[in-house]
């Protein structure tokens, strides 16, 4: 069989790559860069990639591609989370749910690209990722064979070792990894390890990206999101740039850092800490034009279908006709998501001091309390009478109610 393998370089994989080769098969390894090298060796670094495709070579791939998906994954993507305020269970921006289906769309890009039979990753069964990657695939191949050997019958961290060992797989770090990873420009997401007990309080060890608010400096940073149609925008710079300088101006504020108790699609609960400095410093900005420029009923609706559209997201329906239809509703009030918003990034804080719209809802004369007032205060008495004729009916009906059933009444 020819198959596209995602491929990250990490022991797990590479065990998964050698083994499909002694299978028979021919392998074509799939590598995308995300921005995670970036964030840790700094911005248009690729050699760290290009080196994961050297060693997919080396250990037998007929072919192996290194796709640079990072401002595919930023405008197609996030920013589509980002339209919906996508959080979560209220906190997490789904950074590496995000990846999930892009992962699948490049697998079946890459298949297409080279006639392959079948594509395979290397997830666990436990996590949200297998049913992400698959989901992904079968909604743009359905015909499509995805293999999943290490879910199917999991390889112990020894036995892959061992395996690797006995084959010739190079093992770059025998260390035990203290924590189990996975980047993007969305965010970084930290588990296992210490973290498994849900007392222990997340070590300094665990991020890569951000400060702790403590240590960050008193006097934070001050950024202005200018945004065109809900699309952040630098002049100059391109989507994926811009969210990697914001996640470094945010991160040396110590913004974005999460720890969570969180319920997996498959059933089970896990203690997840995340670093997301660009996209929570995002999505409160986002939040602020909005408030601005919608009316309080758009407001209201799209409260509860962001909730919605967040759980979309980590429930693997990405490619559900429903998100696409939220998408047009996104798009819709989009239009008039055109200003500007400043935030204050201080201490673990992204507090928004100010935001102003040419479709800004907000009418100063309308809201003062100062000279020039227009507000009509003569209709509210007229006003208050109209709205709370239901209170006021229900309440004289309850008060009847009450003296019938007093002594003399009865
Ligand atoms: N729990 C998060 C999610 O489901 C993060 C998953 C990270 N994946 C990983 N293979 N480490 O979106």
């Amino acid at each position: 069989m020819k198959i596209v393998l995602a491929y990250s370089g990490g022991l797990d994989t590479s065990v998964l790559l050698k083994q499909f080769i002694d299978q028979g098969h021919q392998v074509i390894a799939m590598t995308l860069n995300l921005g995670e090298s970036d964030m840790l060796a700094g911005e248009g670094s690729q050699d760290a990639l290009e080196a994961v495709r050297q060693k997919a070579l080396k250990l037998g791939a007929v072919e192996a591609v290194l796709i640079d998906a990072r401002e595919r994954f930023i405008e197609e993507y996030a920013y589509k989370a980002l339209a919906a305020n996508a959080l979560y269970q209220g906190v997490y921006p789904l950074s590496a749910a995000l990846s999930r289906p892009l992962i699948a769309d490049l697998l079946v890009e890459t298949a297409q690209q080279y006639g392959a039979d079948a594509v395979a990753h290397g997830c666990t069964g436990k996590g949200n990722d297998q049913v992400r990657i698959e989901i992904g695939v079968r909604a743009k191949a359905p015909h499509l064979t995805t293999l999943a050997p290490l879910r199917d019958k999991p390889l112990s961290r020894p036995d892959a070792i061992a395996y690797a060992q006995a084959h010739g797989v190079p093992i770059a770090h025998t260390a035990a990894k203290p924590y189990s990873v996975d980047a993007n420009l969305w965010g970084r997401s930290i588990e296992a390890g210490v973290l498994e007990n849900p007392w222990n309080a997340p070590p300094e060890d665990a991020y890569a990206w951000s400060v702790a608010p403590e240590d960050a400096p008193a006097s934070g940073d001050e950024v202005t999101i200018a945004f065109r149609h809900g699309i952040p925008r630098v002049e100059g710079t391109s989507g994926a740039e811009m969210v990697f300088e914001l996640n470094k101006v945010a991160g040396r504020n110590g913004v974005g850092r999460i720890d969570m108790i969180e319920d997996r699609v498959v059933g089970l609960k896990s203690r997840e800490v995340y670093e997301c400095p660009a996209s929570v410093t995002l999505i409160e900005a986002h939040k602020a034009l909005e408030r601005l420029t919608l009316t309080r009923d758009e407001l209201r609706l799209k409260a509860g279908l962001d909730q919605k559209y967040a759980e979309l997201i980590y429930d693997a329906l990405w490619s559900s006709p429903l998100r696409l239809a939220l998408d047009a509703f996104n798009a819709k009030l989009a239009e008039r998501l055109t200003g500007e918003v400043r935030v204050k990034l201080i201490r673990g804080r992204a507090v928004v001091t100010g935001s102003s719209s040419p479709f800004a809802l907000y009418d100063e004369s309308l809201a003062t309390y100062g000279a020039g007032d227009t507000f009509r205060h003569d209709a509210a008495g007229g006003f208050i009478q109209i709205h709370g004729l239901p209170v006021a009916a229900g309440a004289a009906k309850a008060a009847e109610a009450a003296q019938r059933a007093t002594p003399e009444f009865a």
